[in-house]
This record gives C-alpha cells, structure tokens and sequence, in this order.
C-alpha cells in the first residue's frame, strides 16, 4: 500500500538529503554566524542517529521509492567512521546515487576512505578564491589551501566531475564570479551558483543581498559564451548551460527568482533523527523511534508524512501563508 507514496502536489519522494553531524569547523555568516552559535556547538554522541539507525531510515526510505542519497552536515567529514557508514549505505539495492556535501577543509585526510568505500560523488562548498575573503566567509575558520589540497586529494582518489557550490552575496563575493569560473573551467569542475536564501533564522537575509540567477549568467556569458542545456531528470535543482568553446558546463540554483517546489522530490532528515519535507519548514517529525522499530515502522510513519505534505515555501515566499520560522540549515545541510 506505501509503494512510492505522492505527496497532496502529486510529488513522489525519490531524493533523499542526510545529516550526519549537526557541529562544523566553519562559520559562514549565511550558515552559523560565529556571535549566534557557540564555539562548541553540537549534539552529544547519544543524541545522534547511530550507523544501525541510519540504515534502517535509508532501507525504508529506498521501499517508498527513493533513489539518491546525499549526506549532509554540519561538515558531515567530523563524524567519526564516516567510510564505514558510506560502505553500508553504498551497498543497499536501489540507491543509484550516494553523494556528500562538504566544505572540503578535511578532505585531504578523507578522500581516499570514502572512495575506497564507494561513494559516488563529492560536491565541495566554495565561496572565494581569494585567501582573506574565503577566511572571513568560513567566519575566520577555514583555509583556502586546505580546501584546494582537498579537491587535489579528491581528484587523486578517483572522484571526477566534482562539483563546486558557491552562494552568492551581493556586494560580499561578487568579484570572485569570474575567477571561479576560470578555475572550475580549468579543473574540470561543474560549477554551481546558489542565490542566497532566507533558511535558518540567524543570517539577518535581506533580498537586496540576492543576485538573481540571470544577472549572474549574463555576466558570465559576456566573457565565456553560453548555451541552455535540457535537464537530466525531472525535478534538477540547477539549471544548467555549456560553455559554447567545450570548457565543461555550470548551473544555477535559483530558489528566490525562480522557484523549483513544483518538482521538488526532496526530504532532509537532521542528524537526530528529523523528517523535514522542505529545507524551509518549521517543524519535523522526529524517525529515531521508528528506525530503532525497524524498517516497517520507518515505511508507515514517513507514508503517512509524505502523503500530508503540500510544501512550496519558495513559491509564497514573502506571502501572507509563508512562515517565518524556519529549521537552521546546519541541520540539514541545504
Ligand atoms: P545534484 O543534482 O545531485 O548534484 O544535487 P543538487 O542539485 O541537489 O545540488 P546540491 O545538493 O549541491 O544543492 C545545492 C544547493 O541548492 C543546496 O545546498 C541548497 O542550498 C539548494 N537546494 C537544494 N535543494 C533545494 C530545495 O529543495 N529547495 C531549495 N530552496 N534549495 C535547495
Ligand atoms: N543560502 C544559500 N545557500 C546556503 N548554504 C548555506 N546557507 C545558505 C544560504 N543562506 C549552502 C552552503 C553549501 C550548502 C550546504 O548550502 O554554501 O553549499
Ligand atoms: Fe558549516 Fe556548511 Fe554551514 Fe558553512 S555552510 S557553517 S561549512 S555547515
Ligand atoms: Fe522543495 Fe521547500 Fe525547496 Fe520548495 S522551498 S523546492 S518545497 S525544499
């Protein structure tokens, strides 16, 4: 009766978004700005879905019809015997791709494992090329080199076509556009723009700091010519263009100016166990009962979530109906 459930939008679930940690290295001022969260910020051990847990979630999950799998953080590198867990989670029938979100500053050390675990794909959060300003965007925590040593790592274990993402800020990182772009060119990188968004309640987000999708590619064609390519699959997040010369492809995310909730197929569960069924809702419902229960109870109770959800927070943003409260992205990992 639960096979492949459609939500009150007619959306089936086939993307699933997993946090493994809810602490990081970093402070992004967009993220966890370093005077709201505490240095020591994180659940204890206790508190955290443990390896049988997440299992169990992802079984039940793969049963409702879900088909790709990323894991999240936090910095989702902290949590300790991460390959181990990839191994397991590689290995369940029916998840066709198992990607990582990471801000790369611990990647040098872990690329290996988590190939050799079988990991598919790695996407790394890149804001700045430029030393001072990547430092003072990770809320002074993190090193433009460390990162650039790990996409190194990376490349040499065996990860291609790794994806860099990069939130832009109005007046805060526009002049590094053109130097990604020539570096994600030159590497081999499909890179991807992210219009700043309101997640969270902690980044004091003003629309004036947004700069809409469309600007962006303006620019960026002006210097390297552009052409609109189809999306792979129904629901893509980016969308995404071809340098007309062959230099590989870039994409926009494009939440504020042009929203995607009609298509959207995600759920995002938070290291404790959370269902969210939109990176914008205010509440979940917490799975760690069920997924101790076993996958059954994982099917029923997520069945019964999804098939309540009538999520499009993007699409009324700024409308009366939209909420205001919204979960922290630290917890699901965007
Ligand atoms: P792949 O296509 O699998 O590589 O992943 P993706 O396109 O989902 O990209 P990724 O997971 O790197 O997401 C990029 C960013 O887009 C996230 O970090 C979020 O900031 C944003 N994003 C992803 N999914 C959603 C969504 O459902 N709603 C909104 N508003 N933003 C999203
Ligand atoms: N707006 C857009 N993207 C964000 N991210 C974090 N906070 C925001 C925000 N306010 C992105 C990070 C990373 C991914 C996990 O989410 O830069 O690429
Ligand atoms: Fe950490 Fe990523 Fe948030 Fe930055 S955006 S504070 S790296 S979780
Ligand atoms: Fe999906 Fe919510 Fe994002 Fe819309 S705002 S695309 S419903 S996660």
């Amino acid at each position: 009766p639960h096979a492949a459930p459609l939500d009150r939008l007619g959306r089936p679930l086939r993307d699933l978004r997993l946090s493994v940690i809810d602490a990081c290295n970093f402070r992004c001022p967009y993220c966890m700005p370093a005077d709201r969260i505490p240095d020591d910020h994180g659940l204890d051990a206790a508190s955290r879905l443990d390896f049988d847990e997440i299992e169990t979630l992802v079984r039940g999950f793969v049963r409702l019809g879900t088909r790709k799998l990323r894991l999240t953080g936090g910095e989702p590198l902290l949590r300790k015997g991460l390959p181990d867990l990839v191994r397991r989670l590689a290995a369940i029938d029916g998840i066709e791709d198992l990607a990582l979100t990471t801000n790369g500053s611990l990647l040098a050390k872990h690329a290996q494992a988590l190939r050799e675990a079988g990991l598919h794909r790695l996407t790394v959060s890149l804001d700045a090329l430029d030393p001072a300003l990547f430092s003072q965007l990770s809320g002074g925590r993190g090193r433009i080199d460390d990162v650039l040593a790990g996409l190194d790592a990376a490349r040499d274990a065996g990860f291609d076509r790794i994806k860099l993402n990069c939130v832009v800020q109005r007046g805060v990182n526009e002049p590094q556009v053109l130097p990604l772009v020539q570096f994600a060119r030159d590497r081999g990188h499909v890179l991807r723009f992210i219009e700043y968004m309101d997640v969270g309640t902690c980044n004091g987000w003003r629309r004036e700091g947004v700069v809409p999708s469309a600007e962006l590619r303006d620019r960026i064609a002006a210097q390297w010519p552009l052409r609109a390519l189809d999306p792979q699959y129904r629901g893509e997040v980016a969308s995404r263009y071809a340098f007309v010369d062959g230099g590989g492809e870039i994409g926009f995310v494009s939440s504020v100016s042009a929203p995607f909730c009609g298509d959207c197929h995600r759920a995002r569960i938070s290291a404790d166990g959370t269902l969210y069924t939109c990176l914008f809702a205010s509440e979940g419902r917490n799975l760690r009962a069920a997924a101790r229960q076993g996958e059954d109870a994982v099917v029923a109770q997520v069945a019964a979530t999804w098939t309540r959800r009538a999520d499009r927070y993007s699409e009324i943003r700024g409308e009366a109906g939209a909420s205001r409260r919204h979960v922290e992205m630290y917890l699901v990992g965007g």
